[in-house]
């Protein structure tokens, strides 16, 4: 027989955000009481809670846990609440559905600016007829994608699929993945002089903070064809800072930016990020965490852990990603 499990959802909203995924799960988990944070009753009775920015402290009752799992890819928002309970495994979100929303995102923003679409509506708007050929081949343009986990490496194949002339820097070396990689804080200079569009897919960390700064941005490669180099970021909002950004673009040091992130969110209405012609805002939507999907994926690592096998996608604290 099933023993019987209860399985908390403490996400961002409260209770009526909570309930498309009270439901997804009931569906993938039919033998497990789901409740909303809050209506969970004695949390020693909670096996497993599932949250997205659950408000910080929120998650300290609950101290029989046997998995904390985020609703997403990211756990910084976890690694965030100094009141997390002690000794739980934290497993991320590593899923088909979303990795391939996120690769989809990141070949359009590059796709835009490669094929200058901003410079074609621009030209639409005065009926002007300028087919100027400046448009280099894709082989011609060096991408850089910083992080190369399980978002960032299948965007840099996709794009390299394409025929973008891609890199990748991570923390660890990596060989035999098919590109060229850079490595660590020795092996940042070198990657970031040979690209042109910067793809950004790293996790917020202590080390990763604030990495997208004016001297960062300083050391990418002009193209001679497409002029200042552009920057494409789905990571984190906390990796950039805005301000150097808006800096950047309007020294002439970047052409353009891309972003899904920022360092607040919901962005400000006062932010100029909104207004700049060069800018292109999407509201951290660029891979979302879709309920049927993510809960399938949930399922299936409380089924491993609880056949006495091992859950996948454990987050290592000391790394904090
Ligand atoms: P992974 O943990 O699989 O990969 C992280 C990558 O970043 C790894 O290659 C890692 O290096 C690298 N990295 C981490 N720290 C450093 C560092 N200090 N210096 C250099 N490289 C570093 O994460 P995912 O690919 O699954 O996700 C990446 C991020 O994308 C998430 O953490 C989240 O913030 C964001 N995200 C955004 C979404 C959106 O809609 N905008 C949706 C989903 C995720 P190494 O390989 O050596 O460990
Ligand atoms: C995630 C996100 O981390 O949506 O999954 O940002």
């Amino acid at each position: 027989m099933v023993p019987h499990r209860r399985l908390v959802v403490a996400v961002e909203g409260g209770a009526p955000a909570a309930q498309p995924w009270i439901e997804a799960f009931a569906r993938r988990l039919p033998d497990c009481e789901v409740v909303a944070l809050g209506r969970h009753g004695d949390p020693d009775s909670v096996d497993y809670v599932a949250s997205w920015k659950h408000p910080p402290g929120a998650l300290a009752p609950f101290r029989r846990l046997k998995a904390l799992f985020s609703l997403g890819a990211g756990v910084d928002f976890l690694f965030g609440d100094p009141a997390l309970p002690a000794g739980v495994p934290i497993v991320r979100v590593v899923d088909r559905d979303l990795t391939e929303r996120m690769s989809e995102w990141v070949v359009l923003q590059v796709l835009m600016q490669h094929r200058q679409v901003e410079r074609y509506r621009r030209q639409q708007a005065e009926s002007l007829w300028d087919d100027d050929p400046d448009q280099p081949a894709a082989a011609a343009v060096p991408v850089g994608v910083m992080g190369l986990g399980v978002l960032g490496l299948d965007a840099a194949r996709k794009l390299k699929m394409m025929g973008f002339d891609v890199a990748g820097w991570s923390r660890t070396p990596k060989a035999d993945i098919g590109l060229p990689t850079f490595h660590g804080a020795e092996g940042l200079d070198a990657f970031l002089r040979r690209t042109h569009i910067l793809v950004v897919l790293l996790p917020l960390t202590p080390e990763t903070r604030g990495i997208i700064d004016l001297g960062l941005l300083s050391r990418l490669a002009r193209h001679p064809a497409l002029g200042a180099p552009v920057l494409v970021n789905a990571g984190r909002g906390r990796l950039q800072v805005e301000a150097d950004i808006v800096a950047a673009l309007d020294r002439g040091l970047l052409r353009a930016a891309a972003l899904d992130v920022f360092e607040t969110e919901p962005l400000p209405v006062a932010s100029p990020l909104w207004r700049h012609p060069a800018v292109i805002v999407t509201p951290h939507n660029a891979a979302i965490s879709e309920p049927a999907a993510i809960t399938a994926y949930i399922a299936e690592e409380i089924a491993a852990l609880e056949s006495g096998g091992a859950m996948r996608h454990i987050v290592d604290p000391a790394r904090s990603y």
